[in-house]
Formats: structure tokens, sequence, C-alpha cells
């Protein structure tokens, strides 16, 4: 399968037209033009385990972010919003404070890069995009991808994905505030076409895993909730996972995470009364969910769709009922998908608190899981939700072909 026709925000053409209008200095430099983009992602399943050191296995998906750019010697960044017609600026030798806004990512990027003592350079830039934002597709992550992409002083000596990502990670925890784990900066990073990608979150080490795209399709449907991290329930559900660590490991020093306590030492937590209830709803989520990731890989590799649909179901339930970061909007919409004939798996994806699901949905089901939810969702939440198919790209970097010959004028 083809990633999809660019649409006009994406279009390199429009982009190159944008920024030969609102910066046509830089833009009239000879041979100047790049264009880098950025991906979203899905999580296909095993959500909340990164930071625990657990299992992820996301995707990048084909709606991605792009920056049309010259690269300039002044040590100065502007970046333009083509969505929102936003400007923001910055100088790279005296980087400003987090103001809350879309640019702390883009700052608290070239903060990392600094830190890391990669070499940078100031460029003029427009940002196109056709993924949602506060939709839980990791919008954050793919603008830190491509902001590092693009700032890099010498594109042909960036650091390898991985790197990059850890790096990303960095700007959003040390800068933006955001306690995040690594999954959304690694899919948006080192995405592979047609595969989802298993991450040990402990080891970091990473593989490709194909997916059964002959029989099913990757369908997210975006609730309409936005959803915030920043200043949300996120960074508490992580100090819940830490003070779980904390009471383990006074029992048995070898616990590091929540991936190191197994089913049978979280039953003598439960017997004993060592955790608190709702610490004990925590991490009795991640240690079944880190299961369930690694059962969905045997699933996929045996083709049984029937389990890989009780296993979202039990991973929907658990982020629902143990780690409380689902929303009614979000229950609705994977309680319309399980009902429709030809849906295979639903469930939340990403943070919660709003934001997305994802779907596995035999191609010829689409219509009526979009009929489905058109028909119900709105009435029972309040809430417009937009459904559309998604298919696994490569991860972020520099557009080999930003176009040729002269800018529009
Ligand atoms: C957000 C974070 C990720 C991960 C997910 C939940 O997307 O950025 O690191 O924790 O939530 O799985």
């Amino acid at each position: 399968m083809r990633p999809r026709a660019p649409t006009d925000a994406t279009d390199p053409v429009v982009l190159r037209a944008r920024l030969a209008k609102l910066e046509p200095v830089a833009a009239a430099q000879p041979g100047s033009l790049r264009i880098v983009r950025a991906p979203g992602r899905v999580n296909l399943i095993g959500e909340h385990t990164d930071y625990n050191r657990g299992y992820v296995l996301p995707t990048a998906i084909d709606r991605e972010i792009r920056i049309a750019y010259a690269p300039t010697d002044d040590r100065r960044v502007v970046l333009h919003r083509l969505d929102t017609g936003q400007r923001g600026a910055f100088d790279l030798d005296h980087l400003p404070e987090r103001v809350g806004g879309w640019l702390d990512y883009a700052v608290g990027t070239a903060w990392a890069l600094t830190e890391a003592g990669l070499p940078l350079r100031g460029l003029r830039g427009v940002i196109g995009s056709n993924l949602p934002t506060g939709a839980g597709l990791s919008s954050s992550a793919a603008i830190e991808l491509a902001v590092a992409h693009a700032l890099l002083a010498d594109p042909a000596d960036a650091p390898d994905p991985m790197t990059l990502a850890r790096l990303a990670q960095r700007a959003e925890n040390g800068f933006v505030g955001v306690q995040s784990g690594l999954m959304d900066q690694f899919a948006v990073a080192c995405g592979q076409a047609g595969s989802a990608l298993l991450l040990d979150c402990r080891s970091l080490e990473w593989r490709a895993v194909s997916l059964p795209l002959d029989e099913v399709t990757l369908v997210v449907c975006d609730s309409g909730q936005t959803h915030r991290l920043a200043g949300s329930e996120y960074n508490v559900r992580r100090s819940q996972c830490d003070a779980a660590v904390a009471v383990f490991a006074d029992r048995d020093p070898a616990v590091r995470s929540l991936r190191d306590v197994s089913p049978e030492l979280l039953e003598q937590a439960i017997v004993g009364g060592w955790l608190e209830p709702v610490v004990l709803r925590r991490a009795t989520h991640i240690v079944y969910e880190n299961g369930r990731v690694i059962d969905s890989i045997a699933a996929l590799e045996r083709r049984d769709l029937a389990a890989l649909g009780r296993l979202f179901a039990a991973s929907h339930a658990s982020l629902r009922d143990l780690f409380e970061v689902s929303s009614p909007a979000l229950d609705a919409l994977v309680e319309i998908a399980v009902g429709t004939p030809g849906v295979v798996a639903a469930r939340m994806t990403g943070a919660g608190f709003g934001g997305s699901t994802v779907n596995l949905v035999r191609p010829d089901a689409v219509a009526g899981l979009r009929s489905a939810v058109e028909s119900r969702y709105a009435t029972q939440t309040g809430f417009t939700a937009r459904v559309f198919q998604v298919i696994p790209v490569a991860g972020a970097g520099l557009m080999p072909n930003p176009g040729v010959g002269p800018l529009p004028a």
C-alpha cells in the first residue's frame, strides 16, 4: 500500500509557495529549500507501559507534519504555522523560557539538541500538517522530530533515529514539563512502512512486527474530545506507578520498575495488602498490560484476529477501570465499534483523557463503522468524531526531493 496522497496542507508545492510568500528573502537563496516530515503514531497495545520500562507496540501513521524551510546563518529560528497562522521565533543562542504553547516543543528540541552538543543552524520555515492536534496521535512528538531534523546543521550527520527520539523525549520531559515515556518519539522517529514496532522500553531493543494488512485495516476514531497531556493527570499516573515501585522494591530490591513485577508478586501484594487501593489498581494494569503486548505479538504471528480482539478489549477495560484514563466518549466509540460487524478489535490509544481509539477492521466493514459512529456517537456524547483509515509509514526525516525548479513568486 502507498501512503495517502498529500493533502493541500502537506503538499510540497503548497509549502514552497507559502514559504516564498512568508519568508521571501530566505526562500530566494538558490537551492536552499528543504522539507522534513514527521508522522503521527497510533499505539496498538501497551498503554502507559513505556515509563514503567515495559513493552509497547505503536506504528507511525500516514498523517504527518511537514516543515518546508530554508536554513540560515543568523542563528534565528522563525516558524509559521499554516493551520493557525501563528508565527513563532527564537534565537538559538538565547533560548526563551517555556511559555505553555506550541513553540515550546520547538524551543525544547533546540535545547535538548544543544545540550547534546549537536551543531544547529537557524532557519525560516512553514509548518503544514494533516495530523490532528490533541487527538492522542502524537502531534507534539511529530513537531519535536520534524524540528530536530530541520535544526541539524548537517543533515548528513544526523544522529540515528533512536538517539533523536531520546533527545526529543528529553525536550518533552526537561523543557515542556510532561514526564512522558519514549513511545511517541520512538514511533515517530523509527517508523517502518507496513509494520508496527515492538519496543522493549527497558533495553530499548526494538523490531518491526508485520501486520495482517491484507485482512484488516487500521482505523482511527478521533473522539473530538481533545486531550492535553501537560497539566493533565498524566504526571499523577506516573507518580502513582513510582509509589508502587517503591513499595515492591522495599520487599524485593531486584524490582526497579513495574516491569519487574510478576503476576505472582502482584498476587502477594494483594494478599498482603501492601498497596493503597488506587496504587494497586495502577500496578495491576501495568503488570497485565505488559503480558497483553507479548500475547498480541504471538496472536499476530499466528494471525489469530479473534485473540487480538480479546486482548484489545481487555486492555481497554483495564485502562477504563484500573488505570482510569478512559473517558465516556472513548468508551462510547469502543462500544459502537465492537458492536459493528467486521470490527475485529477496538480500544482507546495513547495517554487517554480524550483523544482517539484504534480499531482493526475488515476492509469491507470500514463504511459500516463510519456510519455507526455517525448515527450514534454525537447524540450519545455531544462530541463529533472523525473516522479515518491509516497505514504504517516510515519515521521522520528529510524528504529526498522537496521539488525542483525555482520557487513560485
Ligand atoms: C502518551 C505518552 C507516552 C505513553 C502514552 C501512554 O502518549 O507520551 O509516552 O506513556 O501516553 O501509553
